[in-house]
């Protein structure tokens, strides 16, 4: 049976409380989530995504000062990022304290903590007293969802409730940072552009997001986000898309028709976030063996867009 979509966030508090598995909306995807403190819980979370278990997932909270509860030691560019954007689509990874779960963090000395900006999800933040750990709410390797329907379609007879926050606002995921030192280091660019964080601190960042079997941010293994159909990458399309090839591109004077996506015909990055997952979703629905994807320009949100569809052609 599939799961209630609906839009109570006591309800799925409750369902959370006890031990449930609750889609939850949030500005950049939607998330899986159950009581991180509750190892059977979690472990229903890696079931549900067929993840495999050296992948560890995000603890959310409503508030920074809730959610730092769970890291060890709290460097000083982590308290200034947490202040200025949270909430918001970042992910701090930090030293971890002993009560979360091994299962949490695959065995790790650290975890991911990352405080959402979105109300339905902050209202049920609120009414629980444990963190709610929350990967993407897709099938492992599979594009993120970013409307409830998303989530109903994969994976709506394997988790108890969805709630209904209409579509995500970012609609890629948060951006993820770790500390080495003095150095800030991105794992995953993400919702938050790399731009923003060096003028919150007022300093470069280093961006290391890898691409091997068993990288330092295992989301980020290079092929995710796969349509399931062949991506080619080009600079400009020429052509408009076809029933076998589609074309999927950006800003004005670009082709248009049935089976050309423009991802934001006003040439907006933050449009075309929004849109990315949705295309690639279209992309794998239709009747494609192939399509034509341009990237987008290197700049701001361009960059995390232009990362996943890398990935997603690989
Ligand atoms: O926007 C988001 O971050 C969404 C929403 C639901 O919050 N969540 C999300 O979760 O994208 P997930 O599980 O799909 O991606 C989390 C990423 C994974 O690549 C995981 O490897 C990485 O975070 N991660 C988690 N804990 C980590 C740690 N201790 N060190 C390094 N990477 C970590
Ligand atoms: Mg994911």
């Amino acid at each position: 049976m599939s799961a209630p979509i609906a839009t109570d966030p006591a309800e799925a508090a409750r369902r959370l409380i006890t031990g449930q598995l609750v889609a939850l909306p949030t500005e950049t995807v939607y998330g899986l989530g159950a009581n991180a403190l509750d190892v059977v819980a979690v472990s229903k979370v890696f079931s549900a995504k067929n993840r495999p278990h050296f992948d560890p997932l995000i603890l959310h909270q409503a508030t920074a000062d809730r959610i730092l509860t769970y890291a060890h030691s709290v460097p000083d560019a982590a308290q200034v990022l947490a202040r200025v954007c949270w909430p918001g689509p970042l992910t701090l990874v930090l030293p971890r304290r002993t009560e979360v779960p091994d299962l949490v963090t695959a065995g790790l000395p650290t975890v991911a903590l990352r405080v959402p900006d979105h109300p339905l999800t902050q209202a049920v933040l609120q009414l629980v007293d444990f963190p709610v750990a929350a990967p993407s709410a897709n099938p492992f390797g599979y594009v993120s969802p970013t409307t409830a329907a998303h989530v109903a379609a994969q994976l709506g007879e394997r988790v108890d409730y969805i709630l209904d926050g209409g579509p995500c606002r970012v609609g890629l995921e948060s951006t993820i940072v770790r500390f080495d030192g003095p150095e800030v280091v991105v794992l995953r660019k993400g919702g938050t552009p790399v731009e923003q964080l060096e003028d919150v601190l007022g300093h470069r960042v280093q961006v290391q997001t890898q691409s091997s079997s068993r990288p330092q941010a295992p989301g980020m293994l290079m092929s995710h986000y796969s349509p399931g159909i062949r991506l080619t990458l080009v600079a400009r399309a020429q052509v408009r898309g076809t029933e076998r090839c589609a074309v999927v591109c950006f800003g004005a004077d670009r082709p248009s028709g049935p089976h050309t996506f423009n991802l934001s015909p006003s040439g907006s990055l933050q449009e075309a976030a929004q849109r990315l997952f949705g295309v690639l979703r279209q992309l794998a629905d239709g009747p494609y063996t192939e399509a034509s994807v341009e990237l987008v320009p290197e700049t701001g949100l361009g960059r995390a867009i232009n990362d996943r569809l890398r990935r997603a052609a690989v």
